[in-house]
């Protein structure tokens, strides 16, 4: 089942083009990844998915209602972070979180949901004194505190040290294993890679490709494999086509006489791929 559902989507800031025939949809359950350049319009379909841009045309459906339809209520259902963390630096994290935890119905404990980003430690620290990445955590969890059906996460992981980036990344694993919809923006091609069920590429204001990013790979691989081996003392590098292997026989022949270093199939990366079909690098 679709829990998103965007066709046709336009938005222009004056003369400039945010997003344009804009169409995709999510799935309920899944991690569905925006996968594009500086300027492509990640951010702007946050926006918009998230009503905060409303001066677009096209329609998009949430939960099977038109956007426009949905009120308040929408906000108890959806959880939101933008590449910018949006926290009161006069108060303390927790004292963050009390205060956007006032505006809902139900939410998760303020205290288990720092620790869910691993911010329990700092709990009473003044987030004047916060460090980037720290507020960064703090908007990641200020977006999970209402226990929300989809997440809207924009850049995730931007700004985090590895060890926090992969807490982050397991928590949003599992939380799409209790089945809970995650959309996230990124530039990162290997966040997309690991995170992501399906990729769209977002170039220029539209998708050029949907996809899962590991059958991506293997579609657009080369298929060969490469064989490393050692000819005289010497390494020597061969490739061959996967197709009929077993019959090749200058590749038998290798594997039955050399020593062999390395034996792989090339894979291109996700960048690469990215490259190849819509002629644009991602950084
Ligand atoms: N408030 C705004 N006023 C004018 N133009 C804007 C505004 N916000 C975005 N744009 C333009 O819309 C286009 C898409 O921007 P958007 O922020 O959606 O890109 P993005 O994919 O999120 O990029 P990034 O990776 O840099 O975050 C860009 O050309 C940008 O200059
Ligand atoms: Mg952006």
């Amino acid at each position: 089942m679709n829990v998103i559902e965007v066709k046709n989507v336009k938005k222009y800031y004056g003369d400039v083009r945010g997003v344009e025939n804009l169409s995709f949809e999510v799935e309920e359950g899944e991690i569905y990844g925006f996968l594009g350049p500086n300027g492509a319009g990640k951010t702007t379909t946050v926006k918009i998915l998230v009503k905060i841009i409303k001066d677009y045309s096209g329609d998009v459906k949430v939960f099977g209602k038109n956007l426009r339809e949905w009120g308040k209520e929408y906000y108890q259902k959806i959880g939101v972070s933008f590449e910018f963390p949006a926290v009161y630096s006069k108060l303390t994290a927790l004292e963050n979180l009390k205060f956007f935890a006032s505006f809902y119905k139900k939410h998760l404990d303020p205290v288990d949901v720092l620790k869910m980003v691993g911010l329990d430690k700092e709990a009473d620290q003044l987030v004047s004194g916060f460090s980037k990445g720290m507020k960064k955590k703090l908007d990641l969890a200020r977006a999970f505190l209402p226990d929300p059906e989809i997440l809207f996460l924009d850049e995730p992981l931007e700004g985090l040290d590895p060890e926090s980036a992969r807490k982050i990344k397991d928590l949003l694993l599992e939380m799409r294993e209790n089945g809970k919809t995650i959309f996230l923006t990124t530039h990162n091609m290997y966040v997309a890679d690991e995170l992501c069920d399906r990729v769209g590429f977002i170039v220029e204001g539209a998708i050029r490709l949907v996809d899962n990013p590991k059958e991506l790979k293997v579609k657009m691989g080369k298929r060969v494999v490469k064989v490393e081996y050692i000819a005289n003392g010497d390494v020597d590098i061969k490739e061959f086509p996967l197709e009929g292997l077993g019959r090749n026989e200058e590749f038998l022949n290798i594997i039955r006489n050399y020593k062999i270093r390395r034996i792989n199939t090339e894979e291109p990366t996700l960048e690469e791929v990215f490259l190849k079909v819509t002629g644009r690098r991602l950084v």
